[in-house]
């Protein structure tokens, strides 16, 4: 990677994504784009483009006056917000990812694109669920991440584009928010926790996800690049993991540090069915043996680290 181009670089990873690639590449050599600019660190400190993923030539051209030479493709909806656009969301998802298969084909590149939990089903093995099994999603997302993966291994085969991918856990974060995913409530408990010592979740106890701190998240994408392709047996995509846990598992230990920490449940029945879909917990074992995939933050190192950095934000 040397000239790298990212969509959806305003979303949740993207924010930190671009600044720490900007740290390992040089400034000038990533540029952020979004379909709008804020005053966030991504959009201000380094080149930036405004781009709607759904046009393809835009797309194309701004990618090539900037002499890309890896593609970093974002931009989606999350899985809650898909189920309630079902048709936006295909357009979305699988018209931006086409076009960003078809720009890195146009130009040569190197391509990224997640995957996630969701690429799972009702009928996948729910425990350490392998890297290669039964996928027959109940969602439109996790519909369009199928597609997806299928589609990224088929540009790898076909037209040969070096596309690589990871079917990330819920990312858990303490600079941008998620927006309109399943595994969210990760995330907002720790807000709440620090603002109003208390949550109520919409993901009920015993409802086990996988998660990942983003700094394992980032290093995750970086490593898969970096990766020596001749040694990759899976590409789209690969099963990454650092923790499985359920509500009452991150409130015990917000608990070690707030001992008032109050957890209830205002169960939502939408977002309660897809995350009992997906797996309980990944095995990520193909990505350890493949390029060395490995996670610095279990949920306790998490916890501390989040807890930390959100006082600070929130003064
Ligand atoms: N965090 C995502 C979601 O909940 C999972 O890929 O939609």
């Amino acid at each position: 990677m040397k000239r790298i181009f990212i969509t959806g670089a305003l979303g949740q990873i993207g924010s930190e994504l671009t600044v720490m690639l900007r740290k390992i590449y040089g400034t000038d050599n990533v540029m952020a784009t979004d379909i709008r600019r804020n005053d966030s660190e991504a959009a201000q400190s380094g080149p930036f483009a405004i781009v709607d993923v759904t046009d393809g030539r835009k797309m194309v051209e701004t990618a090539k006056q900037f002499k890309a030479d890896t593609i970093i493709h974002m931009a989606a909806l999350l899985s809650a917000t898909a189920e309630a656009n079902p048709v936006f969301a295909w357009n979305l998802n699988m018209g931006g990812l086409m076009n960003a298969l078809e720009t890195a084909r146009e130009l040569g590149c190197q391509f990224f694109t997640p995957s996630s939990i969701g690429a799972f089903g009702p009928s996948t093995p729910k425990d350490n669920t392998p890297q290669d099994t039964v996928q027959r999603p109940a969602t439109m997302y996790g519909i369009n991440k199928v597609a997806g993966e299928l589609l990224a291994d088929y540009y790898f085969h076909r037209f040969g584009v070096d596309t690589r991918g990871l079917r990330f856990p819920g990312l858990i974060s303490y600079v941008a928010p998620p927006g309109g995913g399943t595994t969210d409530y990760a995330v907002e408990i720790y807000y709440e926790a620090i603002k109003n010592g208390k949550y109520t979740s919409y993901i009920n106890k015993g409802t086990y996800m996988d998660m990942m701190y983003m700094p394992d998240a980032l290093n995750a994408i970086v490593a898969l690049m970096e990766a020596d392709g001749a040694k990759l047996k899976h590409r789209n995509s690969f099963n990454v993991t650092a923790m499985s846990v359920d509500p009452e598992d991150i409130a015990a230990e917000i608990r070690k540090h707030i001992p008032g920490f109050e957890l209830t449940y205002d169960v939502d029945p939408v977002r309660q069915s897809i995350a009992e879909s997906w797996p309980n917990s990944l095995d990520a074992s193909a990505a350890i043996e493949e390029w060395g995939f490995k996670a610095e933050y279990d949920l306790a190192k998490m916890t501390e680290d989040m807890l930390q950095k959100l006082r600070e934000k929130l003064g």
